[in-house]
């Protein structure tokens, strides 16, 4: 694996091709699965108990790319953090390569946390230090040989396109940049299983594209197991191989990708999808939530003309009572009416739901989306 991941670090990066099939990793390397059986989390808090998971029985895939959706609160985050032991499941086991994390000793612990890398959405980078420090980080804290880290940051940087990033501090880097920084500094171990919880949630659609490109292209480079969470659809169909849906803790559907997004069968899967299928622009779909936003943002307005009232733009305007801009339009005259449908973003306070009263035609909030979005 060592000479391999060398020899793959020094060719250049390529995109990937479309997803089809698992990336074809050989047997003898087939490191890297995770089984989660019978898992419950329950938190305990000042407030009573929390009940995260319940019994949640699922196996990642070796290898590819397993996707976790699910409204917020739904557990994601929590089944995510039981595979390094950052939390503990309160019943049931967590496996991974077939040993039981929740048994470890201290020194199995700190060896599984080396083979399970993780990268966060605030890409947790320390100001203070170089890329090239920070990507060294673990190794340092792992006290490898001086010539080990320095050999194994080259190949990282090398991988995520960052050679020449390497004396610059993380302030002068853009959030794409920064991420792939986290992404090096999550491979410096030569981890079998990659963790991501929201890793492209700050990042914009098009730094987006190219992180999911990275990823996808480690996934089958490097044959590592990626366990990915995020609430942005279209990352799921893209990359990966497998989803599983969350609901209230528990397992609401899983399977391969074109199964249950072709066919959602649970209502929570196809609340998730509406957005896809309501042929909202990508950039809006992805940062669609369904509850007014705590600072304020915009609601997703449709309106829809079906012929009865005239489409008058003022009145429309007048209706919608807010400032408001036009995301996307499709009408045609029909016989002297006018059927079709406009999408509005109409600002909203903190928590605040807009009110469409004035409107003559049917209007319907699809979602919200945060201000800092
Ligand atoms: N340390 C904690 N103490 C108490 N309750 C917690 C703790 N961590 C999570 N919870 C609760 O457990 C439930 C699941 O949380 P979790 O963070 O796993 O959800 P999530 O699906 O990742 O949500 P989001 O999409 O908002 O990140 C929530 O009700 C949450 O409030
Ligand atoms: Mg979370």
């Amino acid at each position: 694996m060592s000479a391999a991941l060398q020899r793959e670090a020094a060719r250049p990066l390529q995109r990937p091709a479309p997803v089809e099939t698992p990336p074809a990793v050989p047997a003898a390397v087939r490191e890297g699965s995770i089984s989660f059986r019978g898992v419950s989390k329950t938190y305990v808090s000042p407030k009573g108990e929390v009940g995260a998971l319940k019994g949640v029985d699922v196996e990642v895939p070796v290898g590819g790319v397993f996707g976790v959706i699910g409204r917020s609160g739904a557990g994601k985050s929590s089944l995510l953090r039981l595979v390094n032991r950052l939390e503990r499941p309160t019943l049931g086991h967590v496996l991974v390569d077939g040993a039981d994390v929740g048994k470890l000793g201290d020194a199995e612990l700190v060896a599984l946390r080396r083979r399970v890398g993780m990268i966060f959405q605030h890409f947790n980078l320390l100001s203070a230090k170089t890329v090239a420090e920070n990507v060294a980080l673990p190794l340092v804290v792992a006290r490898r040989p001086r010539a080990e880290i320095e050999a194994r940051v080259a190949e990282t940087l090398a991988l995520v396109g960052l050679t020449d990033k390497r004396d610059v501090y993380p302030r002068r880097l853009s959030g794409g940049q920064k991420q792939r920084v986290g992404i090096a500094r999550a491979l410096a171990g030569r981890p079998k299983i990659l963790l991501c919880d929201e890793a492209t949630s700050a990042l914009d659609p098009e730094t987006t594209q190219s992180i999911l490109s990275l990823l996808r292209d480690i996934n089958r480079r490097l044959g590592i197991t990626i366990m990915l969470i995020t609430h942005e659809m279209s990352v799921i169909r893209e990359i990966c191989d497998e989803v599983l849906v969350l609901e209230t803790g528990e397992v609401a559907e899983a399977g391969p990708v074109w199964r249950v997004f072709g066919d959602p069968q649970h209502p929570a899967t196809q609340a998730l999808l509406r957005p896809l299928s309501q042929g909202l622009p990508e950039d809006i779909a992805a940062r669609l939530r369904p509850e007014p936003p705590a600072a304020g943002g915009e609601a997703i307005v449709e309106i829809a003309l079906k012929g009865t009232a005239e489409p008058d733009l003022s009145a429309i305007a007048d209706g919608l009572g807010a400032r408001a801009r036009l995301l996307s339009a499709s009408a045609d005259r029909i016989g002297g009416h006018t059927q079709g449908r406009l999408l509005a973003g109409l600002r909203v306070g903190p928590r605040s739901v807009p009110d469409l009263s004035g409107l003559a035609h049917e209007t319907k909030v699809l979602g919200y989306v945060a201000a800092d979005a």
